[in-house]
């Protein structure tokens, strides 16, 4: 559920027209509902409720600092998986108590930064890095504190890109190495190992991968727990889906919750969950206009401006997005987003962008309807990884992000402008 509806034939993000905000800060931008945001972490902080579960929004996802904030005071935690990420997290006023800090090739700086801010855990992903963390908090003269991040072969049947959950990715320690790993690096002098870690992939559209990982991970505990090892928390990671494609694509979450609560309630350690995608995917919208129409031998072109430079989920892993006017004919109305609804009139058209690459695409062989120069579409289901990942490629400079809050918005990052781009270099 979102707050991107249309009303009266055109698009609104909570009470203010999609068209308004195009108008006035011009496209292509990122658009965010702020209730949607709140909507979706309280579902999953109150699915997970029995549990009393940390939830940690995954920065990476959609990290403007405004963003933080506010989840921050509904007292969210933060995954970060950089010092850029761990910084813009202390900006919000996020509590360090509450970040955990993953990621597989954390350099000195980065862990020594962790350290000095009070960070909850790292998490920790191979033996060479424990050794590095344990030596690196000796040399600052400070503790640090760690969960071994496990590899528990699972498929979460996503996109090979986004798997990390399986065996012969670079994420954690393999599971069957793991009692060996706590073994060997038992009474470290300068890091305690307390906890474990896993993250499957992304995005999970189903339940079994999750029920099969914790299963897993719930008998290793055990395991570990019998050869004296202390495990006081188990953080489950990330990766709910949520619908691209129309309203049944993606579990809610209260569908994993019921999956998951029973096998994880009552345990002796706390749980904690690393969401992103599910709390921002559908609280932001990527706006962008229609600048030309062509043919190319059979194919027809709707060249936008917004490109994979904007967003490149497309073209990175051919992901779905929901492309659609802002203001569609009453007939090609689509309420749902449905990717089968059948249109009335219209084409099948790539809707591209302005980058000098085949591969600049937002939509591939899309059924839309009837579209001019000046329209405005919304490419639905953007707030994750769109924004996040945006680049200058093609000295492009990066859109702005806006953020919805009731009747009203703001500009919560500017456009950047032609000498931000040149800003930085030397000459
Ligand atoms: N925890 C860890 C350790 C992660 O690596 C990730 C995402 C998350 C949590 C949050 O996952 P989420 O709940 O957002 O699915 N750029 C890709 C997604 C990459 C995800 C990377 N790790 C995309 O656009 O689909």
């Amino acid at each position: 559920m979102d707050f991107f509806q249309y009303k009266n034939g055109e698009l609104f993000c909570e009470g203010v027209p999609a068209e308004k905000i195009a108008r006035e800060v011009g496209t292509a931008c990122y658009v965010y509902s702020k209730a949607t945001f709140l909507h979706h972490y309280r579902q999953i902080a109150d699915a997970f409720k029995p549990l009393s579960a940390t939830i940690c929004y995954s920065v990476k996802s959609c990290g403007n600092i405004n963003i933080l904030k506010f989840l921050a005071a509904e007292g969210c935690g933060f995954d970060v998986t950089s010092g850029g990420e761990l910084f813009r997290a202390l900006q919000a006023g996020g509590e360090a108590k509450k970040m955990i800090y993953a990621g597989v090739g954390k350099t000195d700086h980065e862990i020594a930064d962790g350290i000095r801010a009070g960070i909850a855990a790292f998490n920790l992903e191979s033996e060479e890095e424990i050794e590095n963390v344990d030596r690196v908090a000796g040399s600052i003269g400070m503790k640090a504190i760690g969960a071994i991040r496990i590899n528990p072969d699972v498929d979460p049947k996503t996109h090979a890109k986004t798997t990390t959950g399986k065996k012969e990715t670079k994420f954690g320690v393999d599971i069957e190495r793991a009692e060996r790993v706590f073994e060997q690096y038992r009474g470290l002098k300068n890091l305690r190992i307390a906890g474990v870690h896993t993250h499957i992939g992304s995005p999970v559209l189903e339940i079994q991968p999750y029920v099969d990982a914790v299963t897993k991970m719930v008998a290793l505990i055990d395991r570990l727990s019998e050869k004296g090892h202390k495990i006081e928390w188990y953080d489950v990671g990330g990766g709910f889906g949520v619908n691209y494609e129309g309203p049944q694509q993606a579990r809610p979450v209260t569908e994993h919750a019921k999956a998951l609560v029973p096998l994880l309630q009552g345990k002796p350690y706390k749980i904690a969950f690393e969401p992103g995608r599910y709390i921002a995917g559908n609280a932001g919208i990527l706006l962008t206009r229609v600048l030309y129409r062509k043919q190319g031998g059979e194919k027809k072109f709707v060249i936008v401006d917004a490109g994979m430079n904007d967003l490149l989920r497309p073209t990175l892993y051919e992901a779905y997005h929901h492309v659609w006017p802002v203001k569609p004919e009453a007939k090609n109305l689509n309420e749902d987003r449905r990717r089968d609804f059948v249109i009335q009139g219209g084409d099948t058209v790539d809707v591209v962008g302005p980058i000098c690459e085949s591969g600049d695409y937002l939509a591939k062989a899309r059924a839309l309807p009837p579209v001019k120069r000046g329209d405005l579409l919304a490419v639905f289901t953007a707030g994750a990884y769109g924004f996040a990942m945006s680049s200058n490629y093609n000295n492009r400079p990066r859109v702005p992000e806006v953020l919805v809050d009731g009747d009203s918005y703001k500009i919560i990052r500017k456009r950047e402008t032609l000498e931000d781009l040149v800003a930085l270099e030397r000459v």
